[in-house]
């Protein structure tokens, strides 16, 4: 096993990581290693398939910084930290302009102002946006600036499968190169997880078959407690049957939800805000709307739908505004949508929770700390509850960013302090144990085929952890997910051989989501109420006396141990949510 010494790891290259390192690499002004580590090429990050925007208030005036505050803290159903809403709607600004600078190509107006579009829950238009790529421009400029730091290096397709503490402290990760199966093991003084969501245990998903939640589920096996993971975000529209994401900013540009009568129902569940109502509410209308038999069958795919409509938009705004969904539609589909409808159906897009942190991105250790010495989080994989129970679209962009650039920053001065790498010793029992269990599965017989458990956890989240939620099927749930846990037990990797075994990593990747799923369904079945994201039949109705408090969860050999920690209240009251 290679043993590597850095100053700072970020694990993950999205948008969250890479800022972090180039933050690092900025403060640092040469005197710090940073390793950036990715599972997968860099640029491959689930962050390029970014469509619609970054949000914050770039021209003040009509719209003011308090507002986009108000707006998250609304959207999010309450369950927001607002000392975390009140640092991204004051930092999303500069993040925007420093983009700028950086190259992203923002559509711009006629005067060369950045032109804002509407998106879901936002008072005022107030997204940036790269036409409907604004995710790859941001991860082009980041990429080709890192590039340019001699002091990073990145370590392309290392899959990460051990998070190595000593008490409350970081230490360093444990890596496999998927090039030559290689062990790797990073020590450093400072680490930041930035290894995206996980909303891959569904099967019906906008995300990439990389979004399975390596970081979240690596610190919940190290023990550490997880955040708020019943709060999965249904984007309204994912294109039937793949489940593609068509941007929100398809109808922040105009466009229209039908059902099959050819009405507009949104009418009837968000009469002021139409079909950009919060992506919770659109997603139950929708949901309301099939389950009342006005949706349409997609006979090939057995999968019931509702229609979006660009029609009236014009070729000439689709060609310039979305050109990207265009072409998604027509490859996928044929369907040319300047004259055709699109079928849609609510998908699993975002994970509002996460690995448990505070305001600036620190880890803890438990329900209200303290934090873990040198480890933070950027991005979807943690959960600083900037989103609450329901995130706004295009303020995922923004948290990335700027918690990329704080945990960037806080890891490089906490490095610069330091002299001395954390010694191989300290962890070398822990090493030891993670690479037999490798070898267990690479030389194991096993019975239970990775690719089969996969099938049925995404079936049994699909069916029954969906946007409506009942006792009965979370239940079932449960027990399905306790079920294939035992038999991960038993996982046999086909594959014995080294060389990029993809094998191997899908089965570890596996074992994560399996452990998620059952956080996600532990946390669903505790609250008893309707917030945000989470929808339960029996319990339509918000209950702030018994449920405004956070989920928290630890891992055992049984169930996840579950407990709670207060949300943080400023200056935004919880009110009923109308829009
Ligand atoms: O619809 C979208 O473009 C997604 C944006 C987001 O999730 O922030």
């Amino acid at each position: 096993m290679e043993t590597l010494r850095y100053d700072v790891v970020v694990l993950g290259s999205g948008l969250a990581g890479m800022r972090a390192a180039l933050q690092a690499a900025r403060v640092s002004n040469g005197a710090l290693r940073i390793a950036l580590v990715s599972k997968l090429h860099a640029m491959r990050s689930h962050s390029v398939s970014a469509e619609g925007g970054i949000s914050g208030v770039l021209y003040p005036g009509e719209d003011t910084v308090d507002l986009h505050g108000f707006d998250t803290a609304k959207g999010g159903d309450y369950l927001g930290d607002q000392e975390s809403i009140e640092l991204l709607v004051k930092e999303a600004p500069s993040e925007i302009r420093f983009f700028d600078h950086l190259g992203v190509p923002w559509n711009r107006d006629s005067e060369g102002k950045i032109v804002l579009r509407a998106f879901g829950g936002m008072s005022v238009p107030r997204t940036a946006f790269a036409a409907d790529k604004t995710g790859f421009f941001m991860m082009s400029a980041l990429y080709d600036n890192l590039l340019s730091f001699k002091n990073i290096d990145i370590f392309h397709e290392h899959y990460a499968t051990k998070l190595l503490l000593k008490g409350n402290e970081f230490r360093g990760l444990a890596t496999i190169d998927l090039a030559t199966g290689e062990e790797r093991v990073f020590l450093s003084k400072g680490c930041i997880i930035a290894t995206g969501g996980f909303s891959r245990i569904f099967g019906f998903t906008t995300t990439a078959y990389s979004s399975t939640g390596d970081g979240v589920a690596l610190a919940y096996k190290a023990g550490l407690p997880v955040k708020d993971l019943e709060f999965t975000q249904f984007h309204p529209t994912g294109m039937i049957p793949s489940g593609i994401l068509i941007t929100e900013a398809a109808r922040g540009e105009g466009g229209y939800l039908l059902n099959s009568d050819g009405k507009r129902f949104m009418e009837n569940y968000a009469k002021s805000k139409m079909e950009l109502a919060p992506r919770d509410i659109v997603a139950r209308a929708m949901i309301t709307e099939i389950n009342q038999g006005r949706g349409v069958l997609h006979e090939a795919s057995n999968m019931m739908h509702l229609w979006l409509d660009l029609r009236h938009l014009g070729e000439a705004k689709i060609d310039e505004r979305l050109p990207m969904i265009k072409e998604l539609a027509m490859k996928s589909l044929s369907i040319n949508p300047a004259h055709e409808l699109i079928p849609v159906r609510p998908v699993a897009h975002h994970t509002m929770g996460g690995i448990h942190a505070n305001l600036f991105g620190q880890v803890l250790s438990g329900d209200q700390g303290p934090p873990v010495e040198g480890l933070w989080v950027a991005g979807e994989c943690g959960c600083i509850s900037v989103h609450g129970a329901n995130r706004l679209g295009s303020n995922s962009l923004s948290q990335c960013v700027i918690w990329g650039r704080m945990t960037g920053e806080a890891a490089a001065k906490r490095a610069l302090s330091k002299s001395d790498y954390p010694a191989l010793d300290e962890v070398e029992v822990e090493l030891n144990q993670n690479t037999k269990f490798l070898e267990r599965l690479l030389s194991g017989g096993g019975t239970e085929n990775p690719y089969s458990l996969r099938k049925e956890l995404w079936n049994t989240m699909d069916t029954y952890v969906y946007v409506y939620r009942e006792e009965k099927g979370l239940v079932t749930a449960m027990n399905k997910l306790k079920e294939l846990r035992e038999r991960y037990s038993q996982v046999h990797v086909e594959d014995k051989g080294r060389i990029f075994n993809t094998n191997l990593r899908d089965t570890l990747e596996i074992g994560n989501m399996i452990e998620l799923a059952q956080v996600v369904v532990a946390g669903a079945l505790w609250r008893k109420e309707s917030r945000g994201a989470h929808a339960r039949v029996e319990f339509p109705k918000r209950d702030d006396a018994n449920f405004m408090k956070h989920t928290i969860a630890y891992r055992t050999d049984d169930q996840p141990k579950l407990s709670s920690s207060p949300v943080k209240i400023t200056k935004w009251q919880p009110m009923e949510r109308k829009y």
